[in-house]
C-alpha cells in the first residue's frame, strides 16, 4: 500500500469516527469535547490530517486535498447538526419512554356540599318530593309573619339576623319557601327546598354565619306525625346508613304544633347532634296562606345540610367545607 493510499484510508477512518462521535455526543458539553477533538484549531484530528499534505508529492496532494476538504466539510456539517439537536429540549430528556401511557389530566368534581344536596334531592325524589326554590333575600312577611312568628319573638332580634331594611333580610331559614309554595298552589303539596340561609352566629366547628338547609313540606288530607317520623327515618337510613341512630325530642316552633327536634348520633357515637327541626304544620300557617286547617294537615321539617354531610363523611369541622383547600376537597 502506498503512502497516499494509507493517508486516504486514514481520512475515511477520521470521517467515520467523527460522524459517529458527533451524532452520539448528545449533551452540549460532551459535544464541545468532540468538537475540540476533531475540529480543534491546534491539535484537532482534522488539523493534524491537514499537516500530512505537506509530505506528499504534488499528484498525491491533489487527490488527498480533495478528499480532505470533503471530510472536513462533512465533519463541520455533522457538528452543526449535532449542535442544533442538542438545543432541542425533547432530544435531551433522558429516560423518556414514549411507550408509557400518558398522564391523565386532572378533572375537578362537585363540591361535597353539592354532592350532598344532589343526593338529598335523589332520596326525597324517590319519596315523591319535588324540588322548589325561594329567594335568599327575603321579606319579613315570608321569613317570620306568615310562619306565625309573633312580632316580639326573639328570633326576629336584629342581633340574630342580617336585616337589609326594616322589611327585607337575608333569609334566616328555608321555611319561608313553604309559604311561597302554599301561596301559589292548592294542596296536596310534597316539596323540598334546598339553599343557603344566613345568621350572624359566631363561627366554630359546627356553626357558620352562612349554611345550607333542606326544607320539606307535605300537605294532604290525613297526613300525620307518624308519616313525618317514617319519612325522616327512611331518609336518615338512606343517606347516613342503615345503622344510623336518630331520635326525636319534643320542642317548640311557632310554625308547627306539635314540634320536635331531630338528633343524630354523631360519628364516634359519643354524642347527639341536632340535625334539624320538624313538626305538624300549625293551623295559623295554613290560615296565612289560605288553606283550610279543617280539611288538610301537613308536616314540615328543616335540616342542616352541612351537618348531614359532616356526619356522613366523618368531617370534624364545618369550616373545612368553605375553605376550598383542594387537599381536603380531593377526598370526596
Ligand atoms: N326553620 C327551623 C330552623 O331553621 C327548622 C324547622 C323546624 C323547619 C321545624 C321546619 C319545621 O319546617 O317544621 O331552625
Amino acid at each position: 500500500m502506498t503512502a497516499t493510499d494509507q493517508a486516504l484510508r486514514d481520512l475515511d477512518t477520521l470521517e467515520a469516527e467523527g460522524i459517529t462521535a458527533f451524532t452520539s455526543a448528545g449533551q452540549p458539553d460532551a459535544l464541545e469535547a468532540v468538537r475540540v477533538e476533531f475540529l480543534g484549531m491546534k491539535q484537532g484530528r482534522v488539523k493534524l490530517a491537514q499537516e500530512q499534505l505537506k509530505s506528499l508529492d504534488p499528484a498525491a496532494k491533489r487527490v488527498f486535498g480533495q478528499r480532505f476538504n470533503a471530510v472536513k466539510t462533512a465533519l463541520e456539517a455533522a457538528f452543526e447538526q449535532a449542535k442544533l439537536a442538542s438545543s432541542r429540549p425533547t432530544q435531551v430528556v433522558e429516560g423518556l419512554d414514549v411507550t408509557l401511557p400518558g398522564r391523565r389530566s386532572k378533572l375537578g368534581h362537585r363540591h361535597p356540599l353539592t354532592q350532598t344536596a344532589d343526593e338529598l334531592i335523589d332520596i326525597f325524589g324517590r319519596l315523591g318530593f319535588t324540588v322548589v326554590r325561594g329567594p335568599e333575600v327575603e321579606d319579613v312577611h315570608h321569613n317570620f309573619d306568615a310562619l306565625n312568628i309573633p312580632p316580639t319573638h326573639p328570633a326576629r332580634d336584629p342581633a340574630d339576623n342580617f336585616y337589609i331594611t326594616d322589611r327585607m333580610m337575608l333569609r334566616s331559614q328555608t321555611s319561608p319557601v313553604q309559604i311561597r309554595v302554599m301561596e301559589n298552589q292548592p294542596p296536596p303539596v310534597r316539596v323540598i327546598a334546598i339553599g343557603r340561609v344566613y345568621r350572624p352566629d359566631a363561627v366554630d366547628a359546627t356553626h357558620s354565619f352562612m349554611f345550607h338547609q333542606i326544607e320539606g313540606l307535605m300537605v294532604d288530607t290525613n297526613v300525620t306525625m307518624a308519616d313525618l317520623k317514617s319519612v325522616l327515618r327512611l331518609f336518615a337510613r338512606s343517606y347516613l346508613g342503615k345503622d344510623v341512630k336518630i331520635r326525636f325530642r319534643p320542642s317548640f316552633f311557632p310554625f308547627t304544633e306539635p314540634s320536635v327536634e331531630v338528633d343524630m348520633l354523631w360519628h364516634g357515637g359519643d354524642r347527639w347532634v341536632e340535625m334539624g327541626g320538624a313538626g305538624m304544620v300549625d293551623p295559623n300557617v295554613f290560615k296565612a296562606v289560605g288553606y283550610d286547617p279543617e280539611k288538610v294537615t301537613g308536616f314540615a321539617f328543616g335540616l342542616g345540610i352541612e351537618r348531614l354531610c359532616m356526619r356522613r363523611h366523618g368531617i370534624s369541622d364545618i369550616r373545612l367545607l368553605y375553605q376550598n383547600d383542594t387537599r381536603f376537597l380531593a377526598q370526596f
